[in-house]
């Protein structure tokens, strides 16, 4: 999604090196690497590794699979002899793919019945079935309401709480019921959609991982280097957002006046935010891919050292 205006933003040029640090089917990649460059793509999920692979290789040694987390991306690239400051631009198209949405395996979607899962990484010690059982009440509640920004979060915990005494949840309609005993019928799915996404940022260490790995990109990135993100919840949106901003606020010298506090303050900030308001999808991607309601992108240009 937002492909088109990600490949504007980062500036592809041909010998440029690049990273997709989430290469999911390999649509970003392939655009990439169409444009002559070198791409070190990342992705946790085997399906993902099995598509952009097979997609790929076609590219030969232009494209690099590592399949590892985003949030090692630094020592990941360092291991691979790529130093800081070496990289042309950084890309994230976050979330799931569609793919994983519809597959039965992950059991991410409350709409299939799966086993409850949500590990986009199957090498993560804990599922979404082992938070369901094993958080506390109030943890189980906080994980609703700071990832889920769920209103009723506490009644929810308290309704998980009662039904898994009953019987283990195992599966995401166990679950879903669960989650909407006695609920007004127009307000489940909205509901279960916040619940879901809750379980699923817990089990993957979403937020964290996102702000790590926004670390490494600017690390990473050269200067005039692009970095580029498309998000689609709010949550995401806000780290990327905050992040741009801190990194665009010059530090306050004390005492620096005009062009010498222009000067200073240039050299010390790290980016340069080049969406004042975020990108959204045409009304055309819209139409033909509804799942792109959500979709923000951000993007911002690596200044020199701080
Ligand atoms: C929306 S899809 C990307 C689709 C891709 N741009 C394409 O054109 O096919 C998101 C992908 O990011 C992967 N992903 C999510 N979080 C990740 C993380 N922390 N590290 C690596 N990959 C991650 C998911 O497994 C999924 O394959």
């Amino acid at each position: 999604m937002l492909l088109r205006e990600a490949l504007d933003y980062l500036e592809v040029h041909a010998g440029g090196t690049y990273i997709d640090a989430t290469v999911g089917g390999g649509g970003y990649a392939e655009a990439l690497l169409e444009q002559g460059a070198r791409v070190f793509g990342f992705d946790t999920d085997p399906a993902a590794w099995e598509f952009s692979h097979r997609r790929l290789a076609i590219f030969g040694d232009r494209f690099t699979l590592v399949k590892e987390n985003f949030s090692r991306m630094e020592t990941s690239l360092l291991a691979r002899g790529i130093e800081h400051g070496a990289i042309d631009g950084v890309v994230f198209d976050l979330g799931v793919s569609s793919h994983q949405l519809d597959t039965t395996s992950v059991g991410l979607s409350y709409r299939i019945d799966a086993p409850l899962d949500m590990r986009l990484d199957p090498r993560l010690p804990v599922s979404a079935r082992e938070v369901v059982a094993a958080y506390d009440e109030s943890k189980l509640a906080r994980v609703f309401r700071d990832y889920g920004e769920e209103p009723y979060s506490k009644q929810i915990a308290r309704h998980i709480a009662r039904a898994r005494e009953a019987q283990p949840i195992g599966t995401t309609m166990e679950l879903a019921e669960a989650v909407t005993r006695g609920m007004r019928e127009d307000k489940k799915n909205e509901t279960l959609s916040r619940i879901f996404q809750a379980l699923r940022i817990e089990v993957n260490h979403e937020l964290e991982n996102l702000k790590t790995a926004l670390d490494a990109s600017r690390s990473m990135l050269k200067e005039g280097g692009r970095l580029v993100v498309v998000s689609y919840h709010s949550l995401e949106d806000r780290i990327v957002k905050d992040f741009f901003k801190r990194e665009s606020e010059p530090e306050f010298t004390p005492g620096s006046i005009g062009a010498l506090r222009e000067r200073i303050d240039r050299s010390r900030a790290g980016l340069r935010i080049l969406t004042k308001k975020p990108v959204v999808p045409s009304a055309a991607e819209l139409e033909q891919n509804p799942r792109a309601r959500s979709a923000k992108l951000r993007a911002a240009e690596r200044l020199a050292k701080r």
